[in-house]
């Protein structure tokens, strides 16, 4: 029969073997959980003590005790080792090469429609005028009313204007049709002299196609000081117009109606296309001109609803389609592309 010395002894003499057998701390732990932990040869021979002669006992807990440290000793140096292997495995692992080259982001560029939305505010900026933006979501009293469209005009009507709140006139709210109801909106805020652009989202009720969307963007332009005329008007728009497209851009204004102008125009510029030539041309479908924003005089009756005094101030006021500006200038024929935002369109302009 074994003694409880022999056994401890032969635990004793396996265990470097099998320390060094235990290539994880897993391994490890199995180690020890069968060497002296709670379900142990070293446990067991503790649980026995009481069994043995009293005489006996002193010494051989002692000697119990002296296995079980020495084992642990070597447990304990192992799982230093093996910690160290572990670490320096995760560092290996997680190392970077500082020295490598780098990945260089791939940069994106504004969209056509921000460019020339910036072009122009420059342009402006350039003739001493201030930027403001107004909200999409609008009154129907700023959008309408204040700018002298009565409640019967058509272009109030549902089918022709997106409405949020829809019915009571004075509680209407809408996505504004035009960025004009800012018009009201900047002289509500301040005394005249006024010189003011205020670019923007404008939405209405159309379906999308090759030259409509029910999203489209303008920029608004409004001048009020005393004494100031048509010709003020004229001066500006065939200067910015000549900025924008190049020096020997034609201008051209027409008649026109606005109820928020009076009198009131529409520019055309000559066609880029055909320059002016006309006869063939698809672009302006032979005409030699194409329009590109509506202006006029400062209707007295908006004055009046804002608070200005029409015997006082006169202006003027334009708004333009951003979308048609940067087609005719890119020689773009669908506005579609402007918003389906296919890469191939949308990298060609940097
Ligand atoms: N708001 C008009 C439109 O959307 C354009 C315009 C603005 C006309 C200012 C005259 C003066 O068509």
């Amino acid at each position: 029969m074994t003694t409880t010395h022999e056994m401890l002894e032969a635990l004793r003499a396996g265990v470097d073997e099998r320390v060094a057998a235990a290539l994880s701390l897993e391994d490890l732990d199995e180690v020890e959980a069968t060497t002296v932990g709670r379900r142990s040869p070293v446990a067991d021979a503790r649980r026995a003590l009481g069994g043995v002669e009293p005489e006996e006992r002193p010494a051989l807990g002692r000697y119990i005790n002296e296995v079980a440290k020495d084992i642990e000793a070597r447990l304990a140096a192992r799982r230093q080792e093996l910690n160290l292997q572990e670490m320096a495995a995760l560092l290996a692992a997680d190392r970077v090469d500082v020295t490598l080259a780098g990945r260089v982001p791939r940069r994106g560029t504004h969209h056509l429609i921000t460019q020339t939305l910036d072009e122009l505010v420059d342009i402006f900026i350039g003739l001493g005028y201030d930027v403001a933006t107004g909200p999409e979501i609008e009154t129907a009293w700023h959008n309408f009313t204040a700018l002298n469209i009565p409640p019967t005009h058509p272009a109030r009507a549902e089918s022709d204007t997106l409405y949020v709140e829809w019915g009571d006139q004075d509680e209407e709210v809408l996505l504004r049709t035009h960025t004009s109801p800012m018009q009201a909106r900047y002289m509500m805020m301040r005394p005249p002299p006024v010189h003011v652009v205020v670019p923007g989202r404008t939405f209405r009720r159309d379906a999308i196609d090759a030259t409509h969307s029910p999203v489209f963007h303008q920029m608004e332009g409004l001048a009020v000081e005393k004494g100031i005329t048509f010709a003020d008007l004229k001066g500006t728009l065939a200067h910015v117009a000549r900025e924008f497209f190049g020096p020997s851009q034609q201008v051209r204004f027409l008649p026109n109606h606005f109820p928020f102008t009076e009198p009131s125009a529409e520019m055309h510029v000559s066609c880029f296309a055909c320059e002016g030539a006309g006869s063939g041309c698809r672009v302006c479908s032979g005409v030699g001109w194409i329009e590109i924003l509506g202006c006029g005089m400062v209707n007295p009756a908006v004055f009046e609803h804002v608070g200005y005094d029409p015997s006082e101030v006169t202006g003027w006021a334009f708004g333009m389609g951003v979308e048609r500006l940067a087609q005719l200038r890119h020689g773009m024929t669908d506005m579609r592309h402007l918003f389906e935002n296919d890469l191939r369109v949308l990298r060609q302009f940097v």
